[in-house]
């Protein structure tokens, strides 16, 4: 699993240096709120010391919680001190994640005999194909797919084809407009940029249990819902639903002619259970989880016909994966097996805190994911 993000820490590091050390925090800046949380290690071992989360509607000229944001680095760095402030991280070994909808990921087979040297020459060329901005417009980062049977040394996934012996390619293009906008908010946090890393990758820290098969992860945010097929910690697809729970909230806001604010907390109270007051809520709801699901389920079915492999297991995180009810709906949707995750399930914690980190894991599964990093 760890592999997959040498490779990307190699495109990171290289400009910010990612020391590790016993204590770690990962910050998660999602549309609608921020998310840190702090672990440590000791004996070994992961332990929780702190997290929180803060909704960004509050810095906006909205002031909404739960509402989906467009905040400049200035304002995101205020908000980033806030919650850091009322959550008592003190340690600057941070580690920053970026939004998966801001890099474009994508395999390339090449011949096997290219040299590692010239990957720097042929790659930019070959990407040009997958990247619809101009590529000076990207910092590129790449990554050789070991072989299965090989602990990774070698390096090179030898596939026949037409006789040609070829090799497998992960890379990862990020607008260099994103690193910018991330590297100004940290230093105006004044917090250094030693790491960073694309959020699909802390998902695979953070809620993968070393499966031994096709894992679709499933991240409904606020904005967008972010699909994710990973087979031995390799992202094989990644695609973006462009619907998010804030859809959802938005439809209750609508049909019940409600402040957002109202519909958001009803959306989180009811979740898909009818209740007296709002019998119509659920409804409301699924029209928008049948969305998602249906676009799941065509990721599905496309991957399964272009590898000839299983998705066995899909796992739904985000905040939207705390909606009550999701798994008895989702039921309906798949045949695969269907968890919420738990990715506080990572690391040790007091056993009084143990229900609430269950409950509330989705929304925090890309900053846990980040700190692991750190200190693995
Ligand atoms: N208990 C709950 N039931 C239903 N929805 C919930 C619940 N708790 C949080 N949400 C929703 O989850 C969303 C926030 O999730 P998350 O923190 O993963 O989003 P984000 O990271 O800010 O967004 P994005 O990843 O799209 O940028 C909000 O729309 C919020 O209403
Ligand atoms: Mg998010």
């Amino acid at each position: 699993m760890d592999s997959i993000t040498l490779g990307i820490k190699k495109f990171f590091s290289s400009i910010f240096g990612a020391p590790k050390s016993n204590i770690a925090v990962g910050i998660d800046i999602g549309t609608s709120s921020i998310k840190v949380v702090q672990i440590k290690k000791e004996g070994g071992r992961a332990v929780l010391d702190t997290y929180g989360a803060l909704a960004l509607g509050q810095y906006s000229e909205s002031g909404m919680v739960g509402q989906v944001t467009n905040l400049d680095p200035e304002t995101l760095a205020k908000a980033l001190s806030d919650v850091l402030a009322e959550t008592h991280i003190t340690s600057k070994n941070v580690v920053l994640g970026l939004p998966s909808v801001s890099c474009i990921i994508f395999i390339l087979q090449l011949p096997a005999e290219i040299e590692e040297r010239d990957l720097a020459t042929v790659i930019p060329n070959e990407a040009k194909k997958f990247i619809p901005v101009p590529i000076t417009d990207v910092s590129l980062d790449w990554y050789i797919i070991p072989r299965r049977e090989d602990s990774g040394t070698e390096g090179r996934v030898l596939a026949e084809s037409g006789g040609e012996a070829r090799m497998s390619v992960l890379v990862v293009a990020t607008l260099n407009e994103t690193l910018i906008k991330y590297t100004t908010l940290m230093q105006k946090a004044d917090l250094p940029t030693n790491a960073l890393e694309i959020e699909v990758f802390s998902h695979i820290r953070s809620v993968l249990t070393r499966e031994l098969f096709p894992v679709m992860i499933v991240d409904i945010g606020a904005s967008k819902t972010k699909l994710s097929i990973v087979e031995h910690g390799v992202v094989e697809t990644f695609r973006l639903a462009n619907k998010g729970s804030q859809d959802m909230t938005l439809a209750i806001a609508h049909s019940l002619e409600l402040p957002f604010d109202k519909a958001e907390n009803i959306k989180k109270e009811n979740g898909l259970v009818p209740t007296p007051e709002h019998p119509q809520v659920p409804d409301l709801i699924k029209v928008h989880l049948a969305d998602i699901f249906q676009e799941t389920n065509a990721t599905i079915l496309a991957y399964e016909k272009r590898y000839n492999k299983n998705v066995g297991k899909i796992i739904f995180t985000g905040g939207g994966a705390m909606t009550k009810g999701l798994l008895e709906y989702a039921k309906q949707s798949f045949g695969a097996d269907l968890v919420i995750a738990d990715p506080f399930a990572k690391v040790d914690s007091p056993v009084f805190l143990q229900a609430v980190l269950k409950t509330t894991g989705p929304e925090f599964s890309v900053a846990l994911g980040l700190a692991l990093k750190q200190i693995q």
